[in-house]
């Protein structure tokens, strides 16, 4: 101390000096803490409702003028111009790509159109278009994971009478694509669970959905949709088939003690499963699900605009993000990131092709078996050989993303697939010499969609008639009293 006061004795503008830049510090100082406090305050305002939503506000762009980053994120989900190896928001036919999927799901919905999933945004559109749903056929339990409206229209008629429904019943009534409402509460904008399928397969297997962590939550949201279901006797009950548990076996087996079938092969008979999208339980089986890592924490990063930071509502491949999305936690290039997920995805493609030429031949060889006069007897086994490939491919292949969530889980799943396929075709084998054919089976032309369809006799002329009436004369019908009842919202609000 003495030295400074010596020296400002001595030379007095050192004196000066100090005093200026301890008051220029302090400036500095303040001005950060401000700066700070207004960042904070800008964020918490995010967060609190100008508008209140009211219960059954099922309009995302009605909570969208509370909270307008979240908002215009999830409004991009209606991009459809991404397209990554495997996966992106490109409205890609599958059947084209891929026309073996028209021959394993013969006498099935898909073999009629099947495409690549699009954003969030597109759900009821895709679900109107598709050649899928048919306007005098569908279950109203379809429409269960493509809006917000569904839980409020359970809450108002119940949720059996909803499953109860037909899908033309509901169509004025779910019209909003999946949004807000479908996993926050309209309070306190917390996490909510909306779909009664995942509360109810908790509580079956003794658990309370009310005590997952956030952390968990996180994955919970999704788990409402992205998961294996069926729809469960008469009243088509959304139920998922977790009672024995969540890994392929498990629920393979839950499906054949209940003696529950989707379809049955038009092709070979066998009695079929069609599995959804087991994407939740899949993850579950991998590293990231085992070190944490949520589904939110990879399709949700955080994001920063104009010094708030928020949770990023544009859900897509991560990989069209990956600096958000990865590079948070991993210290590895963009490049190396990417390139090592699509090695995963490679492979384990080659490993799906095997499967499905394997389990089309048996299809077309179990024909050529009922032809040449096997019984029911010599075929039962066959026909459940049959069965279980093509759930084992078909789950590992429809777990949309599972190559990389769990690539070690995907890629077992497919070598049973290709077990059980070959396991049928050796039977098959000496059944059909039983029955005098010792030749290879003929595979007809089934290298283009077209081909394909024809071979299992589809009239796509008539399908799509059928469709066009639906949207000439149906459904703006639906917009409109759709626009009516949201009016009626708006002056109820008003008043
Ligand atoms: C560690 C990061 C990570 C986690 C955690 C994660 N995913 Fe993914 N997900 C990915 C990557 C990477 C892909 C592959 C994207 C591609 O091929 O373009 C993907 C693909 C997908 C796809 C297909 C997307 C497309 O464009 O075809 C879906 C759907 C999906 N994930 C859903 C989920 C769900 C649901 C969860 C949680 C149960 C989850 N993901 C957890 C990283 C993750
Ligand atoms: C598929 C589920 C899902 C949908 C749909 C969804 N959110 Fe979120 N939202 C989340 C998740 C997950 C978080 C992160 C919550 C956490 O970790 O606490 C979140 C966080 C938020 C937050 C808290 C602030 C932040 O950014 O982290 C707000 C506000 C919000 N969402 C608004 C909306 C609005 C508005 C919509 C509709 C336009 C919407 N959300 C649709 C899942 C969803
Ligand atoms: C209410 C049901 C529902 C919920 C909840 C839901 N999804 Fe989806 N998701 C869908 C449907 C349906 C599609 C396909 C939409 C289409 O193709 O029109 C889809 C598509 C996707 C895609 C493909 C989009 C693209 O551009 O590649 C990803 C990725 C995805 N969801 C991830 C998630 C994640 C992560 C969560 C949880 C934070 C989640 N989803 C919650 C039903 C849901
Ligand atoms: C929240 C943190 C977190 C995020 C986000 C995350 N990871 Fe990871 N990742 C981990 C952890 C932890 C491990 C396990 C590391 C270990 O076991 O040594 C891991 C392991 C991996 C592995 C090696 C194991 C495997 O499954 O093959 C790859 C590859 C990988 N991550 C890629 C990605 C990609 C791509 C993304 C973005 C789409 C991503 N990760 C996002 C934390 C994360």
């Amino acid at each position: 101390m003495k030295n400074i006061i010596d020296l400002v004795n001595k030379k007095p503008w050192v004196g000066w000096l100090l005093f200026l830049v301890t008051a220029f510090s302090i400036f500095v100082v303040g001005m950060l803490a401000s700066n700070i406090f207004e960042r904070r305050m800008e964020a918490q305002m995010v967060y609190k409702p100008i508008n209140p939503i009211s219960d059954h506000e099922t309009r995302n762009e009605k909570w969208g003028l509370n909270f307008p980053r979240q908002f215009e994120r999830y409004r991009a989900t209606r991009e459809s111009d991404t397209q990554t190896y495997a996966g992106g928001s490109k409205k890609i036919d599958e059947l084209e790509r891929d026309p073996r999927l028209v021959i394993l799901w013969a006498g099935y919905g898909f073999s009629k159109a099947y495409y690549q999933g699009r954003g969030h945004y597109n759900a009821i559109d895709d679900m109107r278009n598709i050649y899928r749903t048919n306007h005098e056929k569908s279950p109203g339990t379809c429409w269960t994971c493509k809006s917000p409206d569904v839980p409020r229209v359970m809450e108002e008629i119940g949720v059996a009478e909803f499953y109860a429904s037909k899908w033309a019943d509901l169509g004025h009534e779910i019209v909003n694509p999946i949004g807000c409402y479908d996993c926050h509460d309209t309070k306190t904008m917390a996490l909510k669970i909306t779909r009664p399928a995942l509360i109810e397969a908790y509580e079956r297997q003794g658990k309370n959905i009310e005590d997952a962590t956030h952390q968990e939550m996180r994955s919970l949201v999704c788990a409402q949709c992205h998961v294996e279901y069926y729809f469960k006797g008469k009243g088509k009950y959304l139920t998922f088939p977790w009672d024995k548990g969540t890994s392929v076996e498990a629920m393979e087996e839950y499906y054949d003690e209940a003696e529950f079938k989707d379809w049955t092969h038009a092709i070979s008979r066998a009695p079929m499963l069609k599995a959804q999208h087991p994407g939740y339980e899949v993850w579950k089986t991998g590293t990231h699900a085992a070190r944490g890592v949520s589904c939110a924490d990879c399709h949700m990063p955080y994001r920063t605009e104009g010094g708030a930071k928020f949770t990023d509502h544009k859900i897509q491949s991560p990989l069209n993000n990956i600096s958000n999305s990865c590079l948070v936690c991993h210290r590895e290039s963009e490049e190396t990131l990417r390139s090592s997920v699509e090695n995963k995805q490679k492979k384990i493609k080659t490993l799906r092709i095997q499967a499905e030429e394997n389990i089309v031949r048996a299809h077309f060889e179990a024909k050529a078996a009922w032809d040449a006069g096997a019984t029911e007897e010599e075929m039962t086994n066959i026909l459940k050989l049959i069965r279980h490939a093509q759930w084992r491919w078909d789950f590992a292949s429809a777990s949309h993303g599972g190559s990389f969530h769990s690539s070690l889980e995907t890629a077992r799943i497919l070598a049973t697939s290709i077990q059980k396929a070959q396991d049928a075709r050796l039977e098959l084998v000496k059944v059909l010499a039983k029955h005098g054919v010792h030749d290879t089976v003929e595979i007809p032309d089934i290298s283009t969609k077209a081909k394909a369809q024809a071979v299992i006799g589809l009239d796509m002329e008539k399908i799509k008639a059928h469709k066009d009436k639906f949207l000439k004369d149906i459904a703006p019908e639906w917009d409109k009293k759709a626009a009516e009842r949201h009016d009626q919202w708006d002056a109820q609000s008003a008043e």
